[in-house]
């Protein structure tokens, strides 16, 4: 059987994972997507770097855009990240040449998801990127897949590890923020550009992912009330904890009559729910639809193997044939929906 051939572009902490979990699983990968997956070329800045991996086996391109074009990739795999440059050249690039595209970048969707939608149906391709939300929760599968016969009425949770990390530590230590903060930040868990996190846009981003999904609605990350938790005191953490609360920094998609609400700040939730105790760097998402009721998803949201797991989720898809993107065959079917005029409580 012909091998479904990966181009992969970024070798970070997500992409030396999917390379690893190819080089180890190859006889697991090739019997549960039918074929082998192969890796043709890789691509980073630093050719020289460690990357705990070898890539001797593999051709090295410089320049991201060219690896998406080259004949012998059938998947062009985006783990660069950033929201234009060249992950946005390279990704348009692919889905221009017909390549399917898998991606872990949720600030390249987030902002331009509709214009990429529409390329890769132009051309055929198929655009994935269950890593981009939630990290090795298969939020997106669930949604698009498991229950695909609902309408959902609901989608709410802590998309961002970081947040979750420091407001937990601020809960369960009494760390002011700047300690937990500059906890985190020792940890190694700040995006380059702390604000990412701490501002809620990561999370924001992801939310704008899910619920474009949920509601199929164009994305409309500008349209997501954002608050960070950077004004989030200890004080407020302990008034809370005596009426029975924590605070997370949650998000919270829905539909309504006065349109579509997205909202990502932080909010009380009952110390006992499932939300409540949801501690550390872990992430969960709640979903509420018409005829399954409530799931709830709990998992890790980020690290080098929970992401390649997703990353390889939607290369597997690829390997059998799936030709369905994560936005659905018909992008132009997504509605621009109109931002809640007011929150509900
Ligand atoms: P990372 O560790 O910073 O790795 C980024 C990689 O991209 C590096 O290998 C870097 O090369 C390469 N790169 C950056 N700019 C490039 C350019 N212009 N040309 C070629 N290569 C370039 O990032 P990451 O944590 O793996 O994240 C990758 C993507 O996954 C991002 O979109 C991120 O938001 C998303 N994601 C990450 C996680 C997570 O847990 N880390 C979870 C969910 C989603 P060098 O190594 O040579 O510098
Ligand atoms: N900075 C993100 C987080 C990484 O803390 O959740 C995963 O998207």
């Amino acid at each position: 059987t012909e091998p479904l051939r990966l181009g992969i572009a970024g070798l970070g902490t997500v992409g030396a994972g999917v390379v690893k979990i190819v080089r180890q699983k190859a006889g697991l990968l090739e019997a549960r997507g039918g074929r082998p997956i192969a890796i043709s070329a890789v691509c980073a800045r630093n050719r020289a770097k460690d990357r705990g991996v070898s890539l001797d086996c593999y051709d090295w391109e410089d320049d991201p855009v060219a690896l998406a074009q080259r004949d012998d990739v059938d998947v062009f795999v985006e783990l660069m990240g950033g929201s234009d440059g060249p992950a946005k050249a390279a990704t348009e690039a692919a889905l221009k040449a017909g390549k399917d595209v898998v991606s872990a970048n949720k600030a390249l969707l987030a902002h331009h998801g509709q214009a990429l939608a529409q390329a890769a149906e132009a051309s055929g391709a198929v655009l994935r990127f269950e890593a981009a939300v939630a990290g090795g929760i298969p939020v997106v599968k669930a949604l698009t897949e498991g229950l695909a016969g609902n309408d959902i009425e609901r989608v709410m949770g802590v998309m961002n590890g970081t947040c979750n990390y420091i407001l937990t530590r601020m809960e369960s230590a009494g760390l002011t923020y700047e300690q937990a903060f500059a906890e985190a930040d020792g940890l190694g868990y700040l995006e380059a550009d702390p604000n990412l996190d701490v501002g809620g846009i990561d999370a924001g981003h992801k939310l704008s992912l899910l619920a474009s999904i949920a509601f199929g609605t164009q994305v409309a990350f500008d349209d997501v009330e954002l608050e960070g938790i950077g004004r989030v005191s200890i004080e407020d953490i302990r008034q809370a904890a005596d009426m029975g609360y924590k605070v997370k920094l949650l998000g919270v998609c829905q539909m309504s009559g006065r349109g579509l609400e997205q909202r990502m700040s932080p909010c009380l939730v009952p110390a006992l729910s499932p939300l409540g105790q949801l501690e550390g760097g872990t992430n969960m998402v709640v979903i509420e639809g018409d005829q399954v009721g409530q799931i709830v998803l709990r998992g890790a949201g980020a690290g080098e193997g929970p992401t390649a797991s997703a990353v390889l989720g939607d290369v597997l898809d690829i390997a059998r044939g799936t030709r369905v993107s994560t936005f659905g065959q018909l992008s132009d079917k997504l509605v621009k929906a109109e931002p809640a005029k007011t929150s509900t409580p």
